[in-house]
């Protein structure tokens, strides 16, 4: 009987080794003349485990991990091709508390299936959500978008539904889905993981979206940074057209809709949706000033929607399993589930798909298991660059967008970045206003100039010159950009200011000279 032994090809797996690996299970397999198949999944998102071996056996899959290319022969030997013990055994990995204790409805197939075979996809329930679109009027479609309380998962949680009500609504001979694939925010990589790992729930979730809306075409624009994820969604556009899920007629549609994936040449501003706009048609990343809604006037003018990765790769459950069923997940009005990146300096970093509601204490403490330098945590950045500062005194916030924004600090795009106690949370707000400068599109003063200020206000504060009254005009500054900023990379940079301000004062006060020379 032909074995299958998975090998995630996913980047985050490669960066760890993972093509040695499949290298020396080859060599492994032919010269024991075992009769297998190897299958290059995606991750399942448990870095620190990573290159995480699978192997299918009769009661199941079982896994090894983390294997390096040195552990094949002995894994071999250990009688992996049946699940055999061996000292890097993990059982079933369904049973590994950091997947058992997840609720995976987007990331459901995310290395478990190969990713791109469409056959495999169907297999495991995809392209229900997309056959059941096709039966339904768009506005019918978006109406279950719009009732399974799906918000933006690309950083400013906007109904998804309500996004797509207007594009339906308003009449053009073009409409266009765009997908926000620019992931430029630190500690964040579901949007990467998902495209590696399960390409098709993407593609159907942005079909869905053409057939709701009108839009014939849609365009994913990806960062150069991913050139894997580019080759897999490339080859999945491809499978997905010949099998005429995309094309002329969407799976026998009287509408059409193809998909054509684009590489952004990495500007973190390029992840705005306006500036993001502007690159796909060929000019400067610079931001538009709104209105007009790209929902009414987006790309080449034309009624868009921009959706981030998540939110487009979330449809297909909500299309498939109904609204009420998406909705029940979650509390107050963030609904459904969502992807947590845990990164940074942390045991167990990577990705926990869970109902809104966790707290940010069981996430860091109990799902993380705290630092990987075994210190304190001191602080967690939740939300990017542009995201707060959490002290440990504030981690009973549920993950949920209001309670975020009641404690000053945004969820963002769920990437969370934790630090231990020798951060130096001057030199992160330092760092926050050097990141605006350096990635500021230039187009409104507050950010352009106000970030540079920032620089070198703090840096005054950390040579110990006139400490109050700089720190006073570093608040007055963060009050200016907040207020001032055309978009959120200016507006939002005074978050992590005010933050490392707000919690950690003590890290601003000048050292005393003698304590510095020491
Ligand atoms: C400076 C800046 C960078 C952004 N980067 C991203 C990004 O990388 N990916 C993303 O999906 N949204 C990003 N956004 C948010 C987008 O402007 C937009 O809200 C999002 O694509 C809308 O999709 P959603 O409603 O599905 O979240 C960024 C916003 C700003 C201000
Ligand atoms: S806030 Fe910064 S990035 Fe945004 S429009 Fe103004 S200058 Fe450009």
């Amino acid at each position: 009987m032909t074995v299958t032994i998975y090998i995630p090809g996913d980047s985050g797996a490669l960066a760890l080794g993972a093509d040695k690996v499949a290298k020396a299970i080859e060599l492994e397999v032919v010269s024991r003349g075992i009769d297998a198949r190897i299958v290059r999944n995606g991750s399942r998102g448990l870095y620190w485990l990573e290159p995480m071996v699978e192997v299918a056996t009769d009661t199941g899959r079982v896994a090894y991990g983390p294997v390096s290319a040195k552990d094949v022969s002995s894994l071999f030997d250990a009688g992996l091709v049946d699940g055999g013990q061996h000292k890097l055994s993990l059982g079933n990995p369904e049973e590994i508390p950091f997947l058992a204790k997840q609720t995976r409805l987007t990331f459901a197939r995310c290395g478990i299936i190969d990713p791109v075979s469409l056959d495999d996809y169907e297999a495991h329930g995809g392209l229900t959500g997309l056959r059941n679109a096709v039966k339904m009027a768009p506005a019918d479609i978006v109406k279950q978008v719009t009732d399974s309380g799906l918000r933006g998962r690309g950083g400013a949680g906007f109904p998804t539904g309500i996004k797509w009500k207007t594009v339906l609504d308003t009449a053009a001979e073009q409409k266009y889905i765009v997908c926000n694939a620019d992931e430029g925010d630190s500690a964040t990589f579901a949007d990467r993981m998902i495209m590696e790992g399960d390409p098709f729930v993407l593609i159907e979730g942005m079909a869905i979206a053409g057939l709701a809306t009108g839009a014939t075409k849609g365009y994913v624009y990806l960062r150069s940074e991913y050139p894997h994820a580019i080759a897999v969604m490339n080859k999945a556009v491809r499978v997905a057209r010949s099998a005429g899920v995309l094309g002329k007629s969407v799976l026998g549609a009287s509408q059409g809709f193809d998909i054509e994936i684009r590489s952004g040449a990495g500007a973190y501003v390029c992840g705005e949706e306006t500036s993001l706009l502007n690159s796909l048609e060929g000019k400067r990343g610079v931001v538009r000033a709104k209105p007009p809604l790209p929902a009414i006037q987006g790309l080449f003018g034309k009624p868009t929607v921009i959706n981030n990765v998540i939110s487009l790769a979330s449809v297909p459950v909500v299309m498939d399993k109904g609204a009420d069923y998406y909705r029940d997940f979650g509390m107050g009005r963030s609904r459904g589930t969502i992807p947590i990146q845990i990164a940074g300096n942390v045991r167990h970093g990577g990705l926990f798909e869970v109902a809104f509601g966790l707290s940010l204490g069981e996430i860091i403490d109990e799902i993380g298991g705290g630092t990987a330098t075994g210190r304190p945590v001191k602080a967690v950045q939740v939300g990017g660059p542009l995201g707060a500062y959490f002290p440990r005194a504030l981690f009973d916030t549920p993950f949920d967008y209001e309670e975020f924004a009641k404690r000053d600090g945004l969820i963002g795009h769920a990437g969370i970045t934790v630090f231990d106690d020798s951060a130096d949370m001057l030199k992160m707000a330092r760092f926050a206003m050097e990141f605006c400068a350096i990635e500021s599109c230039g187009k409104c003063t507050p950010c352009r100039i106000g970030s540079t200020r920032g620089v070198e206000t703090l840096d005054k504060v950390a040579q110990g010159i006139e400490p109050e009254k700089n720190l006073a005009l570093v608040s007055d500054l963060c009050n200016t950009m907040k207020f001032g900023s055309l978009c959120a990379l200016g507006g939002f940079t005074p978050y992590p200011v005010v933050s490392a301000l707000t919690h950690f004062p003590e890290d601003f006060r000048p050292v005393p000279v003698a304590q510095a020379a020491e």
